[in-house]
Parts: structure tokens; sequence; C-alpha cells
């Protein structure tokens, strides 16, 4: 018999399941959960997206690409990052086009990483970054916010965790699961304390198309940042195409050409008609993301609404697709709420502490959904917390 536990490596063996997880997985074993927990888009991809890549099939444009993406998609991707975030990248040298966000997010890890580096991640925050530091022998130190700061990063938190062994810094705004956007005035003072280091900003802009009321500001626009800034993004949130895998990473170029070998020997290319039709949905498609944010901003305010009004105090989010209501009037921790109204009223949401132990308090809601189901969802949570209040008089 073969023992696994002593096959596997010790790394792979201690890093724990995703939080996220675990509540999908009892959503899909019960029938009809209405379930605010997944993160991402319920629109379709736009058409003119999809049928680009029927085009291309037909066309039987099927084989590898250059490594670091076709070199029509990397123009476009420096055309958007011009126009977007006012950053000039040359698609040559600059750009590297990954499977999804996420496959950037690990090369940068991965590229920076040595034995005992630490790498400064902003919670609450996506699930991923602290396992990649690990599996990259690194340590990751988190860096706290809260309610009290909009759960923006300070200056002030970010100096008490610098050390000598700082490598880089995770900066995930748009944040998921908060919703917090940073504006250009509140990135400032972040670049007046990484001006001068060699600390490099790792920034997950991910969901820098969905922001309400507000442009998305990247820190690399700022002064000095541009030389110690990794910009990733990708096509996932703001174009709908999760399931297309395809992202970006732009920066320095002595940096990258380390990244791309990475790239270059785990994945080889991206996937082509994905990076045929992200091109399509870079020079044409901005009145479908508009249309998307559109949709997404009624919601987000009738959620956050909802929230407030059944006494669930609710933080204002200004980007991504998500809530992150505040639970700690019920007594139960964010595990406990979550467990209980999935099995009691089959609405299943995350548990704030997924995202970080500062996330304790808080459940994650997602509002790309219909506005049907989120008045539905919305309901039953209100009769959950009824239910919970009996509870306590009868005590
Ligand atoms: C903050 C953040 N970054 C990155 C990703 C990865 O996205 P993808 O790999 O689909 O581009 C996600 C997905 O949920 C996310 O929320």
């Amino acid at each position: 018999m073969i023992d696994y536990d002593k096959i596997v490596s010790e790394r792979a063996r201690e890093i724990k399941p995703s939080g996220i997880r675990k509540f999908f997985d009892i959503a899909q074993q019960m029938t009809g959960v209405l379930n605010l927990g997944v993160g991402e888009p319920d629109f379709f991809t736009p058409w003119k997206i999809r049928q680009q890549a029927i085009s291309v099939l037909e066309k039987i444009k099927t084989s590898y690409t250059a490594n670091s993406g076709l070199m029509d998609l990397r123009r476009s991707i420096s055309g958007y990052l011009g126009r977007t975030i006012g950053v000039d990248y040359k698609p040559e040298n600059e750009i590297i086009v990954t499977v999804g966000g996420s496959e950037a997010i690990d090369l940068a890890i991965r590229a920076l990483v040595d034995e005992g580096d630490e790498v400064l991640i902003v919670e609450p925050c996506f699930v991923c970054y602290a396992p990649m530091v690990e599996l990259s022998h690194g340590v990751p130190v988190t860096v706290e916010t809260s309610i009290e700061n909009s759960f923006k990063l300070t200056a002030e938190a970010l100096r008490a965790k610098i050390t000598p062994r700082t490598k880089a810094l995770i900066l995930p705004y748009p944040n998921n699961p908060t919703g917090a956007i940073m504006t250009k005035e509140e990135l400032e003072p972040i670049a007046e304390v990484l001006r001068g280091t060699d600390i490099i900003v790792i920034s997950d802009e991910i969901y820098s198309a969905l922001t309400y009321g507000r442009e998305h500001f990247s820190i690399a626009a700022l002064d000095g940042m541009r030389e110690r800034t990794l910009v990733i993004n990708g096509f996932s949130k703001g174009y709908a195409m999760t399931g297309w895998r395809l992202g970006f990473l732009a920066g320095p170029q002595p940096i990258l050409k380390h990244i791309l070998k990475i790239h270059q020997y785990a994945i080889m290319s991206s996937p082509t008609v994905s990076q045929y039709a992200a091109i399509t949905a870079l020079e044409e498609c901005d009145d479908d993301v508009a249309k998307m944010v559109e949709e997404y901003d009624v919601r987000r305010r009738y959620v956050v609404n909802a929230f407030n009004k059944i006494g669930l105090p609710c933080f204002d989010p200004e980007g991504a697709f998500y809530a992150f209501p505040c639970i700690k009037s019920t007594g139960l921790t964010s595990q406990q709420f979550s467990e209980r109204l999935v099995y009691e009223k089959k609405v299943a949401v995350v548990p704030g502490d997924a995202f970080g132990k500062c996330g304790e308090g808080y459940i994650r809601v997602s509002y790309a959904y219909s506005l049907k189901n989120l008045k539905a969802a919305v309901k039953l949570i209100e009769e959950f917390l009824e239910d919970l209040k009996k509870e306590h008089g009868d005590e």
C-alpha cells in the first residue's frame, strides 16, 4: 500500500483548502439553494466575443501562440492599459498573456520570492495569495484593514509591517471581498512609503472595470511606481469570461523576462481561441461592459440598502460585485452564520474569515445575481435573523 501522505510534499499537504470551496460544496449537495457565494458574473460573455471564437475555430487557428501571447493581443492590452490607467507598456516585452489573473499572480510571486522572503498581503482579500507565497517558500505577512478605514490600506499599517526581508506587497483593489477601492489620493501615501525601497507591488486589478461612480486608479500611474509595480488584470470579471481562462501581467522588462521563463515552462502559451476572442473584447466591447456595470450598480444599491434595513450594517462597496455586511450583532461567528443560513434557509454566502482573520464578523455576498434572486435571498436572511432573535428571546 502506498502511503500517499508521505509521498506528497509537506508544503502541498499543509496548504489548507479554500474556505470558499467548502460552502460551494455544501450548496451543491443541497437542492434549491440560492447561492450568493460564487465570485463570477452571471452575464453571458458578450456575443461579439463568442462569435469571434467561433470564427477562429472555423478557421482552425488552434496552434500554440508566442509564449507571451499573440502580438495583436499584447498590442490591444497595451492600448487598453494606456487608455484606462494611463500607463504605457511595450507589447514586445512588458506584457505577458496568462491563464487568468490566477496564473499572473502565481508567476509574479514565484519570480520574486526566495526562501524566507516576506510578502505583505492586505486582508481581507482573495484566497490564493498566501498559499502561493508559501509554495514559493516565502512568508506571508498580513496587513489588516478594517471598517474604520473603509477596508483601505493606510501608510501607517503598511510601514508597521515592512522589514528588511519584505520583497513584495500584494495590493488587491478593487477588493474581493469588501468591494473597497483606493483612490489616487489614498494611494499616494502608500507610494510614498514604497519609493526608494526595493519592494515590488503586485497590484491585482482584476475588478478594475467594475467600479461605481468613480474610475479605477492604478498605483502604477503614480510617480516612480511603474518601475516597482506588476499590474495584474484579466478578462474573467469585466468581460464575463471566467471559463476562457485569460489574464495578463504588465511590468518592467527586467522582471518580465524571468517571469516569461516560468510561464514558458509551465504553460507554454495561454489558450489560443481565448486570445483571439480577447482582442475583440478589448477593441469592441466597451458598451457591453458599461451595460453590465450599470446592472451591477442597480443590484449593488439594492443589496447594500437591504442589508442596512434588516439590521446588518453594510459598508458601501465602490468596486467588484460583492457586499460585505457585518453580522457581529447576531453573536454568531461568520462560519456559524453561513453554515446555519445555508442549512436552515438554503441561502449560501461565504464567511468573512475565509478572506483572512480580520474578515471575521462579516459575510461576503455576491450580487452577480438577478435582482429577483437577490430579493428572495434578502427575505430569507431577514427570516433567519428573526429566527435568531426568537431563539435569544427563548433563552
Ligand atoms: C481578486 C481576484 N484576483 C484574481 C482572481 C482570479 O481570476 P481569474 O484567474 O479568473 O482571472 C480572482 C477570482 O475570483 C479574484 O477575485
